[in-house]
């Protein structure tokens, strides 16, 4: 069984409301509900924030407890090189998702300071992304088994 720390960044709590043509009209919790739903017997712990503090001493503290991280880091995907050490630094295999196509849409959305530290990134699907990198990511940690 694996444990895995699920973050999601800024502005991912307004979900349901915020800009729906383009993330959906799934609320968070709809999505965590699918998420640990998904995982079956693997235990999946969601958190949520918009501060970028609290999301790096999650990471942190995942060290001492997760098998791999599953984070839609939001903005801070962009803008965040302490997300990205905190994440080279803990060397626990992630998974980066996200709901929309960021490599579809506006320039600055193109670049992921994230990605180049992860297993891989998945983007495009809709919630569906969750899913899909929760599979990547458990397949991962299968594969890394003896
Ligand atoms: C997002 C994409 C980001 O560019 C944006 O800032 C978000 C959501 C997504 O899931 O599509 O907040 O991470």
């Amino acid at each position: 069984m694996a444990k895995i720390a699920l973050l999601h960044g800024p502005n991912l709590n307004l979900l349901g409301t915020r800009e729906i043509q383009i993330y959906g009209s799934l609320t968070l919790a709809d999505i965590d509900r699918r998420v640990v739903a998904a995982a079956a017997d693997h235990e999946v712990r969601p958190l949520q924030s918009n501060h970028e503090g609290v999301l790096i001493d999650a990471i942190h503290a995942a060290r001492t407890w997760a098998d791999g991280l599953l984070i839609n880091p939001g903005a801070f995907t962009h803008s965040s090189y302490a997300l990205r050490d905190a994440i080279a630094g803990v060397q626990l295999p992630t998974v980066e998702v996200h709901l929309s196509n960021i490599h579809a849409r506006e320039p600055f959305r193109h670049l992921s300071l994230l990605a180049p530290v992860c297993v891989g990134q998945i983007c495009g699907f809709g919630w569906r992304s969750y899913l899909l990198g929760l599979q990547a990511l458990l397949d991962h940690l299968q594969e890394r088994r003896p």
